[in-house]
This record gives structure tokens, sequence and C-alpha cells, in this order.
């Protein structure tokens, strides 16, 4: 029989964070989602996503200025980012977290958190299978990344992104090179080719050609054995071989040269960013050229990237914003709350939470539960080496 089930949305704390874990219309449709599902949100939650407390409150939820009020007695909590430390004591043993929880940088907190009793879900590790896709938060995210930074590049570019026949002359389009055309480099791509640029794209997963290619981009890559095994189980690319980086460098050089944006993206769960263009190669770059590193917060995909920086060196300017996504936070939030809503459905039966943890869905994302640790691949002691290829 249904008892009372609370969802929880609190303020997101980090300075740099303007997304929010729920939008008034997944309030709405989760507490269609069973009798006795309550929602509760923080006073402001919404705020930096264009969202007013008020429409909350319309669509259903109750509103509380106090983030210790919307934990009290909370089911689930649903977050962008992992919770402070403080918060954890609010929740109830056995609460659910859900969100982005970073679980390659998290320092210790899994452990608190399975102190604490919470069952943990981190949706980045959520299988890329069919059922999941209405809750992959990377591709939702990624997706508004790839667009974003093309928008970014081409408003930091002094020149025309298309070719423009004038009585004045003619302006010769830009020339983009997208690095990684997994979600947000194909997107890249789509976006800087609506802008009327031409495109080049690069991934070692051969599989990409065919995509960049549909996209009326063109592909550049190394052919070699090892490219054919690029691509893991999951869909993700492995770390590469000294030889293959070397090939590769030497395609960049002289690639580099011709371009004017370069979209970097190119990204391998868990292990720093590949460095794809180093800081002899942008001194060969044209002035005036813009590199946008979506890759920076992870290292970067070029050397000189300052995560939260505009660089410039050589007459080349480096952009590399942190939380792209967040700087579409009214897009971004809709599309992550949906995620949430997409993975909590499933798991409310009559008003109550039931796992069922043989589902490949949660054994792929669950990271603590019963007061453990219990994902294989953050189980290990903080010296072991948990992180590796997905
Ligand atoms: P990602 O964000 O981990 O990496 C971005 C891209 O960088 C990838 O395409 C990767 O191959 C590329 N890359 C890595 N190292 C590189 C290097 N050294 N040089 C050049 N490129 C490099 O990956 P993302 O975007 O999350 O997606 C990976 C794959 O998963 C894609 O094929 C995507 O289409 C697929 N996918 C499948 C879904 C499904 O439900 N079936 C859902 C979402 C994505």
């Amino acid at each position: 029989m249904s008892g009372r089930l609370k969802i929880a949305i609190t303020r997101e704390r980090r300075e740099d964070e303007p997304r929010v874990a729920a939008t008034p219309e997944t309030v709405s449709k989760l507490l269609r989602t069973g009798e006795g599902v309550e929602v509760c949100v923080e006073r402001g939650a919404g705020a930096s996503a264009g969202i007013l407390d008020s429409e909350y409150e319309e669509a259903g939820a109750s509103v509380l200025a106090e983030p210790a009020e919307v934990l009290d007695g909370a089911a689930v909590q649903f977050t962008v980012r992992a919770p402070p430390d403080e918060a954890i004591p609010h929740l109830p043993r056995e609460a659910v977290l859900v969100g982005m929880l970073d679980p390659y940088r998290l320092n210790g907190l899994l452990e608190t958190w399975a102190g604490a009793g919470l069952t943990t879900f981190s949706l980045e590790l959520l299988p890329r299978v069919t059922r999941a896709q209405a809750m992959d938060v990377l591709s939702s995210q990624s997706n508004l990344a790839g667009y974003k930074a093309v928008i970014d590049a081409a408003a930091e570019f002094e020149r025309a992104m298309p070719l423009m026949m004038t009585a004045a002359g003619t302006v010769p389009p830009a020339r983009v090179l997208v690095m990684g055309a997994g979600v947000a480099g194909l997107q890249a791509i789509a976006t800087a080719r609506r802008l009327g640029a031409i495109v080049t794209a690069t991934d070692v997963r051969p599989a990409a050609r065919e995509q960049v290619e549909s996209l009326g981009a063109t592909f550049v890559g190394i052919e070699s054995p090892e490219a054919e095994n690029a691509e893991t189980e999951g869909g993700y690319a492995r770390e590469m071989s000294e030889g293959y980086r070397r090939r590769q460098s030497e395609l960049f050089a002289s690639e580099l040269k011709r371009q004017d944006i370069v979209i970097g993206t190119a990204l391998v769960p868990g292990r720093p960013a590949p460095r794809l263009i180093d800081a002899s190669m942008v001194t060969t770059m044209r002035k005036g050229s813009v590199i946008v590193d979506l890759a920076a917060e992870h290292g970067g995909n070029c050397e000189l990237s300052r995560p939260g920086e505009r660089v410039t060196a050589h007459g080349v300017t480096i952009l590399a914003h942190r939380n792209v996504p967040g700087r579409l936070a009214a897009s971004a939030s809709a599309l992550y709350a949906r995620n949430l809503l997409a993975f909590l459905t499933p798991l409310i039966d009559d008003g109550e939470l039931r796992f069922d943890w043989d589902d490949e869905i949660l054994a792929a994302t669950v990271l603590t539960r019963d007061g453990a640790v219990v994902h294989p691949r953050f189980r290990s002691p903080p010296s072991g080496e948990a992180a590796g290829n997905a």
C-alpha cells in the first residue's frame, strides 16, 4: 500500500552550477507517478535557470526555505552535483540520492554516503542501452555543450562563418575542426554546418566516420589496427598508444594550419582528456583563430587551455569555459530534469520505491547501498587505482 514518498530538490551549492534537478514540468509528472508522492523544492532552487518558486508551487511542489526542512523525511533527493557534506545528516538513512555525482573525483565522499546509509546513483555511469536513452545525462548535457561551444566560438571569431557573396566581394566560409565526434562533437558539427562553416572532424572510433559524413562534414583520422579496437563495449573510446598519438599529432599539425575554429570534445571516461593540440601546434595556427576546449575540466584537448579562462597565445584565442551546459541553464535543466524523471519513474511502484538489483541500469549506476560502497569500480581503497576505462 502506498505511504508517503517525498522527493527533495535543494538549491545547488556550487557557485558555478546554475542548473536545477527538477522543473515545474517534471514536478507535475513526478506527482503523477504514484499516490503519496510529494515534491519539496528549496526556495530559489530554480532561480539561476529562470524558474520561479511560484512556478514550482503551481506545479504542485511545496517550496521551503531551509534545506534541512526540504530534506527532512525525504525518500529521494535529486541533485545536479554531489551535495555538500553538511547536507548529508539531514537525509534519512536509506534515502536515495540521484545525480551527476562525478564518482571518479569524490575523494572519500562515497564512504561518507555509505556510512550515512544512503543509496546513491551516479547517472554518468548509465550503460548506453536503448532503455537508458531517456535517462542519459551525458548525452543530454553534451548535446547542449556541443551547440554552445560553436556559438561561443562564432561570437569570439572576428570573421563571418558562412560564405557571403556581396557587392563588395566575397567573404570565405570559416573552417571548423571538431575533435571527438561523440555526442557533443556531432552536435558541434551540425551547429557549425548550420552556420555555414566548412567542417572537418576526427575521432579514434571508426564508427564515427559515417556519422560525421552524414552531417556533411569531412572525416580525418588515423587508419590502424589499433583504431579498430578503439571503442569499448560501452561505446566509449580507449586511451590510445604512444605510437598512435604520434601519428595523430602529425595529422593535426598539418590540419590545424588550415582551420579557423577548433572545437575540442575528445574524452576518455575516467582518464585525463587526450592532449591533441600541443603549444607548438597553436603557434602554427592562423592569427584570429579560436579554440574552444570542452575537455578543459578533464585536463584539456589543448595544452594551453586553462579551465574557466580565456587565453590568447600567438594570436589564437583559447576558450575553456567551465560547465558549458550550465551556460544554457534553462535548456540544460529541462533536459536533465527529464533524465531524472525517466530514471525514477520505473522504480516507483504503488507509491513505494522498489529496486531490482539485477537490472543492468541500477547495477551500473549504484555507488553505495546497505551501508557499503558497492560499485566494483569504486569499491577499492582510496589508494587503489579505481579509475579505468569504461
Ligand atoms: P565521450 O564524451 O566520452 O567522448 C567524446 C568523443 O571523443 C568520443 O566520440 C570519443 O571516441 C572521442 N575521443 C576519445 N579519445 C579521442 C582521441 N584521442 N582522439 C579523437 N577523439 C577521441 O563520448 P560520448 O560523446 O559520450 O559518446 C561516445 C559514444 O556513445 C558515441 O558513439 C555515441 O554516439 C554513443 N552513444 C550511444 C548512446 C546510446 O544510447 N546508444 C547514447 C549516447 C551516446
